[in-house]
This record gives structure tokens, C-alpha cells and sequence, in this order.
């Protein structure tokens, strides 16, 4: 039976991917910093771990092989840095959405070598240099922009294994909102599609849940 670990499962896209590895037969690890009912009835284990707590996520270890490690909780994080205090909060936002999934992967990467698995990054397009044309949502475009280069870097160290960053689409979850067109079922399957397919050839690069490369 595979193995996943998924962070950011308590709601939203990361709910789905624990919903949907554990329904394909899957044995699913879940992490939240708080759980919640829906993750609950799912019946699997979860760790608590706040992304924001960088030395906890650093010393994050398991006792089995990983098929495959999906970095998925995230955060929007402040849309402008005018002040110190939005400055701090900026530097909140890369630490959970850029630091934190490159050292729990590092921390587990160990396990995912001995499955020879596949390491994952949840990115957005919103990320993207070449596709940010209105400009907006500083914190949460550049940390993703940097969680990008974190995990091409993480591919060139980690030649054994895949690692890739997705795009999920627009997705109707609290982040994305209700006027999202993309469900999470659609999202998380088509990402769970593109995870299935990747191959050594594909390490390092970028692609939305349907396949298609996505610009740096
Ligand atoms: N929805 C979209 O349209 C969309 C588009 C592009 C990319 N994405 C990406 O997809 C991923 C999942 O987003 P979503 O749409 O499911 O958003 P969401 O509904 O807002 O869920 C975000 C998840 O991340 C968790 N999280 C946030 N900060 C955390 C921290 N410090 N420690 C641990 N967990 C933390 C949240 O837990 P709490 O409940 O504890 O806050 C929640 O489980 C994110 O990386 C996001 O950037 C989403």
C-alpha cells in the first residue's frame, strides 16, 4: 500500500487530497496545526504541525517509506508591505508558504528516497513572473514565486527523485472563494493525474492540474 503525507489537510484542497489518496486505497498521513471534523471522520492519523513553528517542521521525522510528500497548506499573507508591521507579516508569509515546505522536505526526504518517490509543492500561477500582468497580492505571489526556485533547487540536489511544483487551478475553497469555476474533486483529481504521470524527465518543472507547463 503507497503512503502520502499531506500538510494543511483540516479544510480545502488538502481535506481532498487525504479524501481522495485514502478512497484510491492510499495509506494517508495527514498534518494540520488544528484538525476539524471533516479531517476527523476521514479516521486518519494526523500530526500537528504549524508551518510557522520552523524548528518543529524541521525535526518533523516518520517511521515508514514515503511514496510521496505533498507541501500543500498555504497562506495569503498581507497585499501590500507599507509599514513594519505588514513587513513582518510578509516574512510570516514566506516562512509558511516558501521556508517551511522546503525543510519538511528535506526533513522527509529520507523516507521519500526509500520508496523512491516524489516530493510535491502546491504553487499557484499567481506565483509566476512571466504571468503576473495585474500586479497585487505582494506576500503571497513572491513567497510562492520563491517556494518555485526552493523546490528547482531541491530537483537539482535530489536527482534520485521527482520533485515537481503544481498549479491547482482556481479552486472554490476558502482561499479561492465561491465565484472559483475549478471544485476541489476536479482540482485534486487532475493534480492527482499529473502526480501519477510525472516522471524523472519532468523534475524540477511546473504544471497546472490538467498537465499543462506553467510559465516561471
Ligand atoms: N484555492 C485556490 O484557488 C488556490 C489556487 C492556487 C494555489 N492554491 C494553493 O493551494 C494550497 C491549499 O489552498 P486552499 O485553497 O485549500 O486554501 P485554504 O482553504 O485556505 O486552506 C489552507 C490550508 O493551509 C493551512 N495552513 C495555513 N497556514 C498554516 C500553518 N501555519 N500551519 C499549518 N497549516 C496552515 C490551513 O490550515 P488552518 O485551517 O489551520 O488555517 C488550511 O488547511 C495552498 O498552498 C494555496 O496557496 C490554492
Amino acid at each position: 500500500m503507497p503512503t502520502v503525507l499531506i500538510t494543511g489537510t483540516n479544510r480545502g484542497l488538502g481535506l481532498e487530497f487525504v479524501r481522495q489518496y485514502q478512497a484510491d486505497g492510499w495509506k494517508v498521513v495527514a498534518t494540520a496545526r488544528q484538525s476539524s471534523p471533516e479531517l476527523e471522520a476521514t479516521g486518519v492519523p494526523v500530526h500537528r504541525l504549524d508551518m510557522s513553528d520552523l524548528a518543529a517542521v524541521a525535526t518533523f521525522r516518520l517511521d515508514q517509506p514515503l511514496n510521496l510528500f505533498i507541501a500543500n497548506a498555504g497562506t495569503y499573507g498581507p497585499r501590500d508591505a507599507s509599514n513594519a508591521e505588514e513587513a513582518g507579516e510578509w516574512l510570516d508569509t514566506f516562512a509558511v508558504n516558501t521556508v517551511a515546505p522546503f525543510l519538511l522536505a528535506q526533513a522527509v526526504r529520507p523516507h521519500v528516497q526509500a520508496a523512491s518517490g516524489k516530493l510535491i509543492a502546491i504553487s499557484t500561477r499567481m506565483g509566476s513572473v512571466a504571468d503576473n500582468s495585474s500586479g497585487g497580492f505582494l506576500a503571497y505571489r513572491s513567497s510562492k514565486t520563491a517556494l518555485n526556485m526552493a523546490w528547482r533547487t531541491l530537483a537539482l540536489a535530489s536527482r534520485e527523485l521527482v520533485c515537481a511544483v503544481l498549479h491547482p487551478g482556481w479552486v472554490q475553497t476558502r482561499m479561492g472563494g465561491a465565484n472559483a469555476p475549478v471544485t476541489p474533486e476536479q482540482s485534486i483529481g487532475g493534480m492527482r493525474r499529473v502526480i501519477d504521470r510525472l516522471t524523472k524527465a519532468d523534475s524540477g518543472e511546473f504544471f497546472d492540474y490538467q498537465g499543462q507547463r506553467v510559465p516561471w
